[in-house]
């Protein structure tokens, strides 16, 4: 089989999908399409629908099944994936696996990375987002150059609202209930490479690297 580039992130909050996506996203040329990143920008921009999602996000709660659906469409659309691309942040239910696989989309590989929960929350406490390009850093391990500015675009860095320790826990209830199921969904189907998500992110990179070009 040649490159693998029609990708999908999958794993907890924090296991570090966004961090790995950008990377692969930059090393491979391909467009990262990542739901959160792309709801908090609605939200940010104050239209209906973002202030519809931001209700469900900011407590950690999913968002409805066919707004995000309806998101991802119109984004798969695009000329810009059509050397491949990186879902990141969905699939996130069944429901919506099975709306891609409706789509007639074929996903080359899932990149799945687990890390414990106790790590995770630690993670994402300590995560600063930049909500205009997406990037994101975190206090200890991997800090911006300047305290809350972002090293791409120069804008500040923030706590996302769902980052707090109540949301942190709805949202591990919502991916242990909702998301894990994908594993063996996507397991039965021959797509699923596990990788350990407590490496280094240099060390998840080149895992993940040598199954892609495999
Ligand atoms: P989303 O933005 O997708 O959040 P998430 O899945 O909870 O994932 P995170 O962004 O929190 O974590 P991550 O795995 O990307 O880790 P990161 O690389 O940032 O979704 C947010 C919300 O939007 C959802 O809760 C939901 O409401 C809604 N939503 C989105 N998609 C949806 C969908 N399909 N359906 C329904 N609702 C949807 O890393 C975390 C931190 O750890 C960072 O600080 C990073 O610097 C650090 N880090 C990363 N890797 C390492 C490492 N190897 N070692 C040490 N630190 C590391």
């Amino acid at each position: 089989m040649g490159k693998k580039t029609k990708l999908m992130m999958l794993g907890p909050p924090g296991a570090g999908k966004g961090t790995q996506a950008q990377r692969l996203a930059s090393r491979m040329g391909i467009p990262q399409i990542s739901t959160g990143d792309m709801l908090r920008a609605a939200k940010k921009s104050g239209s209906e629908m973002g202030k519809k999602a931001a209700e469900y996000m900011d407590k950690g709660h999913l968002v409805p099944d066919q707004v995000v659906i309806g998101i991802v469409e119109e984004s798969l659309k695009s000329p810009d994936v059509a050397d491949g691309f990186i879902l990141d942040g969905f699939p996130r239910t069944v429901e919506q696996a099975e709306a891609l696989d409706s789509l007639g989309i074929k996903l080359d590989a899932v990149l799945n990375i687990q890390v414990d929960e106790d790590v995770l929350v630690k993670r994402l406490g300590g995560r600063r987002a930049c909500l205009t390009c997406g990037a994101t850093y975190h206090v200890e391990h991997n800090p911006s150059k300047e305290e809350d500015i972002c090293d791409k675009c120069g804008s500040e860095t923030i706590q996302r609202d769902d980052d707090k320790p109540e949301a942190i826990r709805t949202r591990m209830g919502a991916y242990r209930g909702k998301t894990a199921p994908l594993i063996e969904f996507y397991r039965e189907r021959g797509r699923l490479y596990d990788f350990d998500g407590a490496q280094s992110p240099d060390e998840v990179t080149a895992a993940i690297m040598s199954v892609i070009e495999e």
